[in-house]
Order: C-alpha cells, then structure tokens, then sequence
C-alpha cells in the first residue's frame, strides 16, 4: 500500500503514511471504513480508497496530536494551543485504549524531560514526525514524547518571533523616514537661496498679536516640519473663527531654518504663526543650567532602560509595553521635554492650549480658552469615554513604581493618568505654583533612587509634578493611543474627539501605522505642495 501512496506524489498526501503508524500500532485506530476496505484492495478500487485514506487519516492524526496536548494539560492548561486545540474534533473519535495509553505515557513524562529548545534530534516537521513513526515503528510513548516536544518547541519559535516582531516595529519608530529629511534638507536649501523663504513673519502690523492676551494662543514644541504644518492646517481649517488664533511654534536650532522657510511661502492667510528656534532666546543662567541638567537626567534614564531593554529576556514584554518607550526617538528629544519650561518660554502670555505635534485637530477648539479650570494649572482629560474602571491612557501604575515606598506614599496606583498632548495650561497659576522646580526635585530623586522610580518618558515625572493641579476636561476632546497596534476608539468616538493624538509608536508620518487610522492625519497634508511631491511624502 506504501508504494502506492507514494507514488500519488502529492504532498499533504504524505501525511497518510501514518497508514503504516496507525496501522502497526493497532487497527483499532483505524477507522471502521478504512479496515473494510483493507479486505477488499483491488486496483480498481484502490484509487477511491487511497483518496479516501489521504483524506481520513490526517485528521485522524491532528486528533491524536491533539489528544496528546490534551492530555499532557490534563487539569490546568498553560498554553493556548493546549487549551483550545483540540476541541475541533468530538470525543469518541478513536477507541478508548490508545487513549489510555497515550494518557498514561504522558502523565509518565514529565515537562523537565523535554529539554527547553527541543532534543538533540528534535523534529522539525509533520512530515518527518510521521516518517519517524512509519520506519521506526515506534510505541506510543515514544510518539507522545515526540509530538509534544515538537508542540512545544512550535510554540516557543511562535512566541519568540512575536516578541521580536514588535521589537522591530517599535525600532521602526526610531529611523527619520526619508521623506522627512528630504523635506528638511530641502527647505533648508530653500531658505538658503530664495529671500522670500527668509523673509519675516508675521508682519509687523501682527506682531504686537504675539502677547495679545485677548487671542487664541496654541503652543508646539517641535522639530518636524510636516507634523507642524498639520498640526496648524487642521485647526485652522476646523476654526470657527481663525483670525482668533497664533501659533507660536518652538523648534531646535537644527531644523529652524527650514521651520520657518516652510510657514514663510505657505504663509496662513488668517492666523498668525511664530516660528521661533531655541538659539534665539536669551535664558537666563538658572534656566540654562535647569534646561541642560534636565535634558541629562532623562537622557540617563532613557539610556538606562535602554540598556536594560537589550539584556532583558522580554519575559514580561506583554503587561510592560512601556518599557518600550525607550527605544522610542522622543524619549531623548530636548523638544519633547521642554514642556515644562513653557512659562519661561512665554513670558507674556497666560493661558495657553499646547498641543503636541502627533495631533490632529478635527473640531474648533475655541472653547477651551473660556474654560474654567478652577485656579488649577492644566486642564487635561483624566476621566474615560470608554466607560466605568476603563482610563482613556494608562493609570498610574502604569508609569510609576509603586513598589516603590517613595511613589506609593505619594500616590494611587489605580488612577487615571492625565493624558497630555492636548492641555490647557494657566501660565499665571502656573507661575504661581513650584510646580518646574518639584519636577526637578523628582528627576534628582529618580537619578538617586537608580532610575527605579518610573518607566522612561515624558508624563512620568509631569504626573508627580503637577499632582494636585490638573483639571479634568471632557474626555472627547482627546482621543489617544493611535499609534498603538489595538485601539479601542473606534468609529463614532474618533469622529467625535475634538483631537486624535497618535500616541504609540506608530506615528502617522510613519509606514508602521494602519492606513486608516493614518488617513485622518494624511488629509491635512497638502500632497499639492512640491516640496511634499518632491520628497515623496506617502499618502
Ligand atoms: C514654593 O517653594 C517655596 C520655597 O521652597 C515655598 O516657600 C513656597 O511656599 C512654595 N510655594 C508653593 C505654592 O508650594
Ligand atoms: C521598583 O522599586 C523597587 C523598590 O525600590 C525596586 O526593587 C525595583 O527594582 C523597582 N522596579 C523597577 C522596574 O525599576
Ligand atoms: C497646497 O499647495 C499649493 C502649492 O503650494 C497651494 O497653491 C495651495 O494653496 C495649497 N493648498 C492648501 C489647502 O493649503
């Protein structure tokens, strides 16, 4: 009969060699349909039974796979495979005994007999599984032993190469995608060669708007040029009344020239922008030194998680998806950070929305320079859209460590972390408060305590600074999270939200993102512009 099967030459075919396994271990493993046909082989028939055979039997010997791992989890299941596998099939399928049998010589092996990794001469495939148990004739201890290191070993590689999977795509966040440096470079050049890329804005007649009180003022802090300029096309054009609103746009000194080349030819025609680098403020000494030892410490914590990120097994990789923050390129970023300096960077203005570059505005968000924040400092969204005991960010456990005493003392675990991204700041109450100088106070502590205090990022050490200061908003005016793999703001919630925040690191400008998602930001980029053409900005 082997000849014959052979020759079919069909692949999965070859499964059915386990005619000979099953067969050689004990015909009533075989189905009743199968053993008739046994007495009566002919050449006419042979063809039907063959096919018959190569259809039967690997279900026959998934099912024995199966029932395997089902006995090997007898009571508590410590994988998925084992937990729902085998159901496919009813019970009864095969006799009791082979059963008993293979329940026994699994109950005899235990999990420290298979060797992590596999044996010496683990299987790799199906095939030569059922190869082995064709030409060996093994018994069925040896085929339990077999099939469940094989399992296991499956299962190892397919979690193993999950975890590296979402290494690689959170590494993918790190990398300028071209586009964007192009665009950099290009505009650079721009303002270099064409004085009208140079030339001043707002005009004079608008300066004195600038610390205007009585105007909308928006805040970026940014060295992107493509996430600025859709970050201020979709508010505008959501704006009911733009002619209300100035930018004022803070980058580093590396990217100003072509910040300001950009907003100088795609000049607004109603709202007034700023575009401003660090290098043309005069700080004083102490905010110098507080800037730099600030940009220091978070550069050590980043550093050190990294280092601890590399060696960890990422054993844990799933509950601590934070930890992957300092792989991300913010983490390190002066821009980022500098939030905490806005009262010194705007020394004459008083309230203020400061939104972060990975936004998308899609409502007018004018209101929220008549909100109320009740003599607190930031008005933020704390409580959900998604319903009771669900945060719209993470919660405070989330960021802090709280088996630390210094953390736990101070805080509950259990809270809502603020989301930041899109706040409301009262740069008086602010001013008023010790609020810049605790965050210092906190990232000393952090250093002292060996970066045990909290996961890398921005919001950690802005959560303890800032406690006891932050005035819940209604949660649709951010929607956060875009950038992970699962959100679960879905339709009609990212409609409604007043802003998105692509929070994670897929970041919209980016390939990693889902299309989508990505879509509501890419509608804001002006695929007209040829600079955007000429750098082949992805749609
Ligand atoms: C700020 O700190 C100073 C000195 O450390 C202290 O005297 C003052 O009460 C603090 N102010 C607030 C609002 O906590
Ligand atoms: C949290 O704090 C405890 C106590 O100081 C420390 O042992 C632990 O390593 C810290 N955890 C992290 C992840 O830093
Ligand atoms: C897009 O860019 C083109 C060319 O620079 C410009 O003429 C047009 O006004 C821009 N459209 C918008 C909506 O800004």
């Amino acid at each position: 009969m082997k000849s014959y099967i052979s020759t079919t030459g069909i692949k999965r075919v070859t499964v059915s060699n386990s005619i000979e396994g099953g067969g050689n271990k004990g015909a009533k493993v075989a189905e009743p349909s199968a053993a008739a046909a046994r007495g009566r082989l002919s050449s006419r028939t042979l063809l039907p039974v063959v096919l018959v055979l190569g259809i039967v039997l690997p279900f026959l010997f998934v099912r024995i796979a199966f029932l395997v791992l089902e006995s090997a989890s007898s009571s508590s299941c410590s994988s998925p495979i084992e937990c729902k596998g085998w159901r496919l099939f009813s019970r009864g399928y095969i006799s009791q005994k082979p059963r008993e049998e293979l329940t026994r010589a699994l109950m005899e092996l235990k999990d420290g007999n298979i060797v992590e990794g596999g044996t010496e001469d683990a299987l790799v495939t199906f095939n030569e599984l059922v190869k082995e148990m064709t030409f060996k004739q093994q018994d069925i201890k040896d085929f339990a032993f077999k099939t469940k290191t094989m399992l296991l070993d499956m299962e190892q590689k397919v979690q193993s190469a999950k975890k590296r999977e979402l290494i690689y795509w959170y590494l993918a966040s790190r990398g300028v995608p071209k586009s964007l440096h192009c665009l950099c470079l290009k505009l650079a050049e721009e303002y270099a060669v064409n004085a009208m890329a140079r030339s001043r804005f707002p005009p004079p007649e608008h300066v004195s708007l600038l610390s205007d009180t009585s105007f909308h003022h928006i805040v970026l802090l940014t060295d992107n040029v493509l996430a600025a300029s859709v970050v201020i096309s979709s508010t505008v054009e959501k704006a009911a009344n733009p002619e209300k609103l100035v930018f004022h746009i803070v980058t580093d000194k590396k990217t100003y020239s072509s910040m300001h080349a950009w907003f100088a030819i795609n000049s607004l025609k109603l709202a007034v922008v700023e575009v401003k680098g660090l290098h043309q403020y005069d700080w004083s000494q102490e905010v110098n030194v507080g800037v730099k030892q600030m940009l220091e410490i978070h550069h050590l914590i980043c550093s050190h998680h990294y280092n601890n990120l590399k060696e960890e097994n990422f054993e844990y990789w799933e509950e601590h998806q934070n930890f992957f923050e300092a792989l991300s390129p913010s983490c390190v970023s002066l821009m980022n950070h500098l939030r905490i300096y806005i009262p010194e960077l705007f020394p004459d203005l008083n309230k203020i929305v400061f939104l972060d570059d990975d936004v998308v505005v899609q409502h007018d968000i004018s209101s929220l320079w008549r909100l109320d924040l009740n003599g607190k400092v930031v008005g933020a969204v704390v409580d959900s859209w998604c319903g009771d005991n669900c945060c719209p960010g993470r919660k405070y456990k989330d960021y802090l460590n709280f088996s630390h005493p210094t953390i736990s003392s101070n805080l509950d675990q259990d809270r809502c972390a603020w989301l930041s991204g899109m706040n409301v700041f009262d740069l008086e109450a602010w001013r008023r408060t010790n609020i810049t100088s605790s965050y210092h106070k906190w990232l000393k502590l952090s250093l002292n305590s060996g970066f045990t205090l909290w996961q890398p990022g921005v919001l950690p050490p802005s959560l303890l600074a800032f406690e006891g200061y932050v005035h819940p908003i209604d949660p649709l005016w951010q929607v956060a999270g875009l950038g992970y793999r699962s959100s679960s703001a879905q339709g009609q919630i990212l409609e409604a939200a007043a802003v998105l925040h692509f929070t994670g690191p897929a970041k919209p400008w980016l390939e990693t993102g889902s299309p989508e998602v990505r879509s509501l930001w890419s509608r804001h980029v002006n695929f007209s512009n040829s600079f955007i053409r000429k750098c082949e900005v992805l749609r």
